[in-house]
């Protein structure tokens, strides 16, 4: 981890938050590489879930939403940690997170459990008189219950059918910890798909099979996954069923995402709390009900850790360490760079005036500064699945060559056909 998360700085991949002044704990930001990476992981999980299927459609929803969202759902009520403090050196735990009865970190003496609810409060309004005292939501999913009945008469939705989600959610982790693996603002990727109570096994069952796969699309290794299935006495509130999805990090196995049935707990809370009724009306069976629920739920910055730390790699290359990132080309922030051989002989200006071109297709970029294998090694470490290299005999044929980050072979070919043959291997949705 402490190799990973000193890359990650070095390069501009995640920063903490607030570090010239001294850093908040818990909160971090994604530099310009981060972002990158960031941004085509949640594109290809939009694109896989919304954009690929036609029983999907989409929403973004403020992040403040009425206060009594929070009553309705059960957060005000029941989204507690147990809490204890250390009498000696004044730490603070989770007491499910303890192993003993003792501080962990000095064995001192531990104070009684006390309840602490983890939602971020904030006030809404001018005035301090006025001000509504609402929270910062603590998961995307309240919203889409809360739209259940606009996005049905604004679209012909028909059971079964989803709604995915993708957005910050906050959280006052009592221990946020293991870099941006557990942190107190963070992004998660959420579809509730609705279904008929009867079809609720076989969906979870799809839905089961539908996000392996698309792990698996992101280049991890399959030996790093596993499944988690929660045993009934410690399922959430709202829960019939919730087996989480789990990844190998260097600190442990650790959530990436939950499954869960929600059965019709939610549409049925915010019937019941806003006067307003949830229920579906299917016209083609005139049948009034309320659906019940699978929610895959993921997060955005666990899944961009696990890929850094699956994609993490060091080697040897002609008696020199390599340090590579194996990430897969279509989350890969900068797909290609435009390298001339040498700066002089015009090359600098022919591979200026490629990498212009080629950035309307993808991100690149353009580096003539040091020696080319250094070059490559630059471009590795951020992960660039491909290298092109302008030199000499691009200027008689107007060929150069492709380099690939993992096994460095080069092929050569005419540059009129660089542009698909990269689109091909770097685009989230097929080329033609
Ligand atoms: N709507 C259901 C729900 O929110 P959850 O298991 O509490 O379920 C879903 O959260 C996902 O959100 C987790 O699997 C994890 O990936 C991400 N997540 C939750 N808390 C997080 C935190 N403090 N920091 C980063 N990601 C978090």
């Amino acid at each position: 981890m402490e190799k990973l998360v000193s890359l990650c700085k070095r390069k501009g991949f995640i920063f903490q938050s607030s570090a010239i002044y001294g850093g908040i704990n818990g909160c971090w930001d994604f530099g310009p590489l981060g972002v990158e990476l960031k941004r085509n992981l949640k594109e290809h999980w939009w694109y896989t879930f919304v954009l690929s299927r036609d029983d999907m459609v989409g929403l973004d929803a403020s992040i403040i939403m009425h206060p009594d969202v929070w009553v309705a759902s059960g957060h005000v009520e029941e989204f507690h940690d147990i809490l204890v403090d250390c009498k000696s050196c004044k730490k603070r735990f989770r007491q499910d997170h303890l192993e003993t009865d003792r501080c962990p970190e000095c064995g001192g003496e531990l104070s009684e459990p006390r309840a602490f609810n983890s939602m971020l409060r904030t006030k809404m309004g001018v005035s301090d008189d006025t001000a509504v005292e609402t929270y910062l939501r603590p998961e995307t999913c309240q919203s889409i219950f809360v739209d259940f009945k606009d996005i049905c008469s604004s679209t012909r939705v028909k059971i079964p059918f989803g709604i995915a989600q993708i957005g910050k959610s906050f959280r006052n982790e009592v221990n946020p910890r293991n870099f941006i693996f557990r942190s107190r603002e963070f992004e998660q990727m959420e579809i509730e798909f609705f279904c008929r109570e009867e079809e609720e096994a076989v969906w979870f069952e799809r839905w089961r099979n539908d996000i392996w796969s698309w792990y698996l699309s992101l280049g991890l290794r399959e030996d790093k996954l596993r499944w988690y299935e929660h045993p009934k006495e410690t399922l959430a509130h709202y829960s019939k069923r919730t087996t989480d999805v789990e990844y190998e990090f260097p600190f442990g196995w650790g959530e990436l995402q939950g499954l869960a049935n929600r059965g019709i707990y939610d549409l049925t809370q915010h019937s019941k709390h806003s006067g307003k009724d949830l229920s579906f009306f299917d016209a083609g069976t005139n049948e009034r009900y309320y659906p019940t629920v699978i929610e895959p739920s993921a997060g955005a910055d666990r899944t961009t850790l696990a890929v850094l730390c699956d994609a993490y790699a060091e080697d040897v290359v002609k008696d020199e360490a390599r340090v590579y990132l194996r990430l897969d080309p279509k989350l890969a922030p900068i797909k290609a760079a435009v390298l001339p051989l040498v700066k002089k002989d015009g090359l600098a200006e022919i591979a200026e005036a490629l990498e212009k071109k080629l950035r309307l297709l993808f991100t690149t970029y353009y580096d003539h500064a040091g020696a080319i294998g250094r070059r490559y090694r630059r471009m590795d470490e951020v992960g660039t699945p491909y290298c092109i290299c302008v030199d000499h005999q691009t200027k008689e044929d107007e060929t150069v060559t492709v380099r690939e980050r993992d096994s460095m072979e080069q092929v050569r070919m005419p540059v009129s056909e660089l542009g698909t043959y990269i689109l091909q291997r770097v685009s989230i949705r097929p080329i033609a």
